[in-house]
């Protein structure tokens, strides 16, 4: 490895930061914990137990988006969490990230003792230091941190301050990171034929993953499902009604895209509309006025024969929304598909990993469930993330 591990530094009485990946679901206002939760609680405790003092960084949502909401309920998970694993353990909040209440509570830090920062994105800094390099979180903050732990690679393709500002502290992959890392690497190792199945709603990042992907030779087949199929249909002159946020950006590129590398990309034939109460399956043909929440039968069975044949298989997010009663068939013929298959498995992003639970498949059954969205695939297509060469000094 060419990044030091937690088990190589020493912790005990250090203040260590920590990168940790929090962002969930909001539901009824609060926070669902999710499998990250979990795993970075476990970090967390093992930083605790070494009698470091723990000072978590972590976000939630993007400004102006429905979910970008304070930390404060997140703790309360977290630290229900840590005291599974050790009842003294307690994880405390401060509503700050940087300012004089923050930077107090620091101070005063004891070793053993966790407290989680605000939301780092309610700083604009957080975000903007992908361009400008400059944030006051790393200003105020590096003098408080002798170690810095990046445990979530679902970040490690953001260069934000959070992420990649601190330059003086010891830089150190949490666990988390490199198990994430390993999985993705024996991924690497597997033979061809390579299917890429693309969904969920982050448009413009699957955009750049499948403009990679084709242009490197990198799958054989490439399924699309999501909201990202019903915008490629729609780049492909598909009369369908459904006006997506940012599609008109994204639109030409993915014509180009698909009319050049047709054999490999498969766009759905058929998808399941609502119409008032009930759901219906129409043919993409048709002009399409409602709103699409899943891939058809047609589509999904046609998908399911290409997995038959992988040896590798990505799946990157779901195929509608599965959430909703009567729209969950297409993921859930996909992911069976794919429990069926030989290939070796890499399942993330956009909700994969809750797909696979409310869908109640065997989790056994795919090669590794990933925590990252679309950083793990970022990973693979890039060969590595702006966070992971920060951590090897680069
Ligand atoms: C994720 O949920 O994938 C990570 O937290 C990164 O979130 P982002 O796409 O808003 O940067």
């Amino acid at each position: 490895m060419e990044y030091l591990t937690i088990d190589k530094v020493e912790l005990k009485d250090k203040t260590v930061f920590l990168r940790a990946d929090l962002n969930t679901t909001i539901k009824n206002n609060k926070p669902v914990c999710s499998p990250r939760i979990v795993e970075h609680a476990k970090t967390i405790a093992q930083l605790a137990l070494k009698e470091a003092k723990v000072v978590i960084l972590a976000h939630q949502g993007r400004k102006g988006d429905k979910d970008f909401t304070s930390l404060a309920e997140h703790a309360k998970i977290l630290d229900r969490e840590v005291k599974k694993i050790n009842k003294k353990l307690r994880v405390e909040f401060v509503a700050d990230i940087c300012g004089e209440k923050a930077i107090e509570k620091i101070k005063t830090l004891e070793s053993g003792q966790i407290l989680l920062l605000e939301n780092t994105r309610f700083l604009d800094c957080e975000t903007e230091y992908e361009k400008t390099n400059k944030c006051e979180l790393i200003d105020k903050l590096e003098p408080f941190c002798d170690v810095f732990v990046l445990d979530a690679l679902s970040v490690a393709h953001r260069a934000h301050a959070s992420v990649v500002g601190f330059k003086k502290p010891i830089k150190v992959a949490g666990p988390v990171l490199e198990r994430e890392l390993s999985a993705l690497q024996k991924f690497n190792e597997q033979d061809r034929p390579v299917v890429l199945i693309l969904g969920g709603a982050k448009i413009k990042d699957s955009t750049g993953i499948l403009k990679y992907w084709l242009e490197n030779n990198k799958a054989d087949y490439i399924l699309i499902g999501g909201l990202f199929a019903v915008v490629a249909l729609k780049a492909m002159g598909k009369k369908i009604k459904q006006k997506i946020e940012g599609e008109e950006e994204i639109g030409q590129t993915l014509k180009e895209l698909i009319e050049k590398h047709f054999a490999k990309i498969i766009l759905p034939e058929d998808v399941v509309i609502k119409t008032k109460a009930k759901t219906k399956v129409v043919d993409v043909e048709k002009e399409i006025e409602q709103e699409i929440y899943d891939i058809g039968p047609k589509t999904a069975k046609k998908f399911s024969h290409i997995i038959a044949k992988a040896k590798k298989i990505i799946f990157n997010g779901p195929m509608g929304v599965y959430e909703k009663k009567g729209f969950e068939k297409g993921t859930k013929k996909v992911l069976e598909a794919i429990t069926k298959s030989k290939a070796f498995s890499l399942v993330g992003g956009g909700n994969s990993a809750d797909a696979i639970e409310k869908l109640k498949l065997k989790k056994e059954k795919f090669g590794y469930i990933s925590l990252s969205g679309k950083a793990f695939i970022e990973y693979l297509t890039s060969g590595t993330l702006v966070g992971i060469e920060y951590l090897k000094g680069k």
